[in-house]
């Protein structure tokens, strides 16, 4: 797509970025999205640093496209990770969860594109104000760690759209070439996916979450631990047991108890479909089937094509 702020900004093909995603987003999954002309993001989320600089070093090999890395901003070993991504060369980094004015004039002097996450119009203006290149506004659909507000995306980005000058990406319930058309047409630059890339055969997934995904219908995820750090999960054993605690009114540590250590890796990585975490979004409830991820891309943009045509 010429004449795009995204295409233009990473120098890719097609204004589409693979979301970073704890346990899913791997090498493969980001060189397969970067070939087909996206942009694939190696999710730093999950990996313990040396194992980040394993995954971008097998990056480079796979693709000789551009790929990024997303850092969520709450990781602890945070100046290890950016240590890491200066040495390695990488040219795109996103980051989400946390303030964006933390790293982004440190990655801009190492002459990076940096793109920071939010779900506000408010965040939105700190991240342009702090010197981002782009911000991904990310609706309460999306899986993962989402905003308390709730705001959805559909509302979301002709509200950022209205007050910053940077480009803006949507996120959150876009899975098909429909769904593109419709974020653009209220404002977006380009779209950031992570559900529909989740279940592809490049995804590091467990077998179990990939087909859990093509299962979810609507209504069966919600957004919940609010008190800690809002997450979008698919409603299973563990979920249950989160809502029990909740009719007792628990302090923040119970529920922290209660969540306990590597729920997510348990869930997403190792397929333990009652008690692990399983992040998703709603639009799993329009994935029916567990594809190569150039497949996903190719068919999101000729939809994309054919209905703009014919509307
Ligand atoms: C399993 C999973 C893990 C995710 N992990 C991260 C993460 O580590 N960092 C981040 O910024 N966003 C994360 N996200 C959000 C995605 O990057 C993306 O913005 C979101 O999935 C878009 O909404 P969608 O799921 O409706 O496509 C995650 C999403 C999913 C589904």
């Amino acid at each position: 797509m010429k004449n795009n702020k995204i295409t233009q900004l990473f120098n890719i093909q097609h204004p589409i970025i693979q979301g970073g995603m704890i346990w899913v987003s791997g090498y493969k999954l980001a060189s397969a999205v970067s070939n087909a002309g996206g942009l694939g993001l190696i999710g730093a989320g999950s990996m313990y640093p040396d194992v980040l600089r394993e995954h971008i070093q097998k990056c480079k090999k796979a693709t000789d496209k551009p790929f990024g890395v997303n850092v969520p901003m709450l990781y602890p070993q945070i100046d290890e990770i950016m240590k890491i991504i200066v040495e390695e060369g990488v040219k795109i980094v996103f980051t989400s969860a946390g303030n964006p004015k933390t790293w982004t004039a440190f990655l801009k002097e190492k002459g990076i594109t940096v793109v920071h996450v939010v779900s506000s119009v408010k965040f939105a203006l700190k991240a342009e104000a702090a010197g981002v290149d782009a911000v991904v506004c990310e609706g309460f659909e999306a899986g993962g760690h989402n905003g308390r507000e709730e705001t959805t995306t559909f509302t979301l980005i002709p509200m950022v759209k209205e007050q910053v000058k940077i480009p803006v990406i949507a996120a959150g319930g876009i899975g098909t070439g429909r769904g593109m058309l419709a974020a653009m047409v209220l404002g977006a630059d380009g779209v950031q996916i992570g559900s529909r890339f989740a279940a592809t055969l490049e995804s590091s997934a467990h077998d179990n979450f990939k087909q859990t995904i093509v299962n979810v219908k609507d209504g069966d995820t919600q957004l919940t631990l609010k008190e800690l750090a809002p997450v979008r999960l698919v409603k299973n054993k563990f979920f249950q047991e989160v809502q029990e605690l909740y009719k007792q009114n628990p302090s923040v540590e119970q529920i922290k108890e209660l969540l306990g250590r590597a729920r997510a890796k348990r869930g997403m990585f190792e397929g333990d479909l009652d008690d692990g975490e399983l992040e998703i979004g709603q639009i799993a409830g329009l994935i029916h089937e567990i594809k190569p991820a150039k497949q996903v891309l190719e068919e999101i943009i000729a939809e994309y094509n054919l209905v703009k045509e014919s509307l």
